[in-house]
């Protein structure tokens, strides 16, 4: 046993909508008893909050005041880290059109990205805590914002008639494309591949290629 075996290992995983983000960090979660958290879901909660309460993405005030009156919690899930935000469990309605509409949106609004820091960066201890070995933390700033330092950082890529198949054959109406482009674009926190980052387009790899070379990746970093 070396002395790495102990070593608590983080692991950030960004990539443009469809790229194989989720899909790749849970397997990698299993794989090495990693702690997943998909933070998209918790822009999806979020945003999905601000749309009850009736709030515009256009309107910076009403959102910094409709933020103030939620209050997420974390809740274990097998592997995966779940938001909660005052009992309220999100489910398959944070997958919505009206989600998919607005996410981006809400997510270029630095009061919303400034709402989720320090909670996004809490997941580590949240995974110590629970015993994990280290944590899988997929979105679209995790290696450039949230965890710059990270043991290893990805950044998944593929075409974008790839990633529109992908989500075709999940069958769901999402518009990836804009999403995309309001990503790249926002002033905060813009989805990019970093510095230091490693780029892997999967265009023409499997689910399970890509998850080996990754794999391959994080055994290097625990030898
Ligand atoms: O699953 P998919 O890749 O389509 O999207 P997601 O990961 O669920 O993220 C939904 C949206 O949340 C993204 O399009 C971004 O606008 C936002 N997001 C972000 O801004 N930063 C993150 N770290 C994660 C998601
Ligand atoms: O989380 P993200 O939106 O980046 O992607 P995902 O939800 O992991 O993957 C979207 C779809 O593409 C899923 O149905 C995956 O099984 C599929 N996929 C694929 O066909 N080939 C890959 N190399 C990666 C994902």
């Amino acid at each position: 046993m070396s002395d790495n075996d102990d070593r608590f290992l983080i692991v950030a995983i960004d990539g443009g909508a469809a790229s194989g983000k989720s899909s790749t960090s849970r397997a990698l979660s299993e794989r090495f008893n990693f702690m997943h958290v998909d933070t998209g879901s918790f822009y999806r909660a979020v945003t999905f909050k601000l749309l009850e309460a009736g709030v515009s993405p256009d309107d910076e005030t009403a959102v910094a005041e409709a933020l103030a009156h939620l209050h997420p919690s974390t809740r274990i899930e097998g592997r995966s880290a779940r938001m909660e935000i005052d009992g309220w469990v999100p489910g398959e309605e944070i997958r919505s059109a009206p989600v998919n509409e607005n996410v981006s949106r809400f997510a270029a609004l630095p009061v919303v990205r400034r709402f989720l820091l320090d909670y996004q960066r809490g997941q580590a201890e949240v995974a110590r805590a629970n015993g994990f070995r280290g944590l899988v933390m997929e979105g679209r700033d995790i290696g450039s914002v949230i965890f710059p330092d990270a043991d290893l950082r990805i950044f998944l890529d593929a075409s974008p008639e790839a990633r529109a198949r992908r989500r075709a054959a999940e069958g769901q109406a999402d518009q990836i494309h804009e999403r995309d482009r309001l990503d790249r674009q926002r002033k905060t926190a813009p989805l990019h591949c970093p510095p230091g980052a490693i780029r892997v387009d999967t265009t023409e790899m499997t689910l399970e290629q890509v998850v080996d070379h990754i794999a391959n990746l994080v055994e290097a970093r625990l030898r």
